[in-house]
């Protein structure tokens, strides 16, 4: 299969990008590291030219909802309009578990994604999956003021980026299949518990305090929101092993 993945240098795009390498498919990165903008879609008519199916894992680093929903936006309906001219014939979208029982700040942006994929005109699948074991030091960077990091309390269930990529790529090879079952990971944690250990085996002397964060966003994930619901697909690494397997 000719394959674009949107992101294919990110964090769960490279994994993406080398599963199907590996599986044989021909496969193109969309990046800006790689001079292709989606945000403003210039080139990408081009850049699709063959493609059957897209795989969007492209990301804004923000907490913010306004740029959150102005990247989803604008970067969905850029590649659904060039997909439409190059005859693309799958989209598939990576989004979070949870994220309607959430939908402020960063969510709102995936749920907007999320509405533009599925109201558009190329066949589509959504697959939802939870926190990224990744996830965690992306948290202790973003919270760290030196040697304190003040980590929000949180309840996730977290999954292998590496396992996501490879559900993404079962589903690319099954078709378009609308909402697809949700992802996560094999067991449910306190974020606050993965970031000390985490901190212990690379940030030495690093303290972390958990911190409850006011407002209906922070609440919901602290009560859990943000884990999947009974029936979801569960990955088979946990936290504990991919921090020792990255060690
Ligand atoms: N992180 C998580 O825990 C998690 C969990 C579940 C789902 N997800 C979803 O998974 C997706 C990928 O997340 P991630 O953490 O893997 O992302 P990431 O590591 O931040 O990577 C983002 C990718 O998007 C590309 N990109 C950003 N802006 C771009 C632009 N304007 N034009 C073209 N490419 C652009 C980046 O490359 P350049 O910078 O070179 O452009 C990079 O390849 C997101 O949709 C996210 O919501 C994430």
């Amino acid at each position: 299969m000719n394959i674009a993945v949107a992101g294919g240098t990110g964090t769960v795009g490279h994994y993406v990008v080398g599963i199907a390498r590996d599986r044989g498919h021909q496969v193109t990165s969309l990046s800006r590291s790689e001079g292709l903008d989606l945000v403003t879609g210039h080139g990408l008519n081009r850049a699709l030219e063959g493609v059957e199916t897209v795989i969007d894992v492209a990301n804004i680093r923000t907490a913010a909802e306004k740029p959150a929903v102005e990247f989803f936006t604008a970067t969905t309906n850029n590649l659904l309009r060039a997909e439409k001219a190059a005859g693309v014939m799958h989209h598939l979208a990576l989004s979070i578990v949870g994220i309607d029982k959430a939908a402020t700040g960063y969510y709102a942006g995936k749920l907007a994604q999320e509405h533009a994929v599925s109201r558009g005109v190329i066949p589509w699948t959504i697959l939802r999956a939870t926190q990224f074991h990744e996830f965690v030091p992306q948290v202790l960077e973003r919270t760290s003021m030196g040697p304190l990091a003040l980590v929000p309390r949180m309840i996730t269930q977290p999954v292998a980026a590496r396992e996501v990529a490879r559900a993404l790529m079962d589903a690319a090879e099954a078709g378009p299949q609308g909402r697809a079952a949700d992802l996560g990971g094999p067991r449910m944690e306190q974020l606050t518990d993965l970031a000390r250990a985490y901190a212990g085996r690379r940030q030495r002397n690093k303290l972390v305090l958990g911190v409850v964060v006011p407002g209906r966003l922070f609440k919901a994930m602290r009560s859990g929101a943000l884990v999947p619901e009974p029936g979801a697909a569960v990955g088979r690494q946990t936290f504990q092993e991919w921090l020792e397997a990255e060690a």
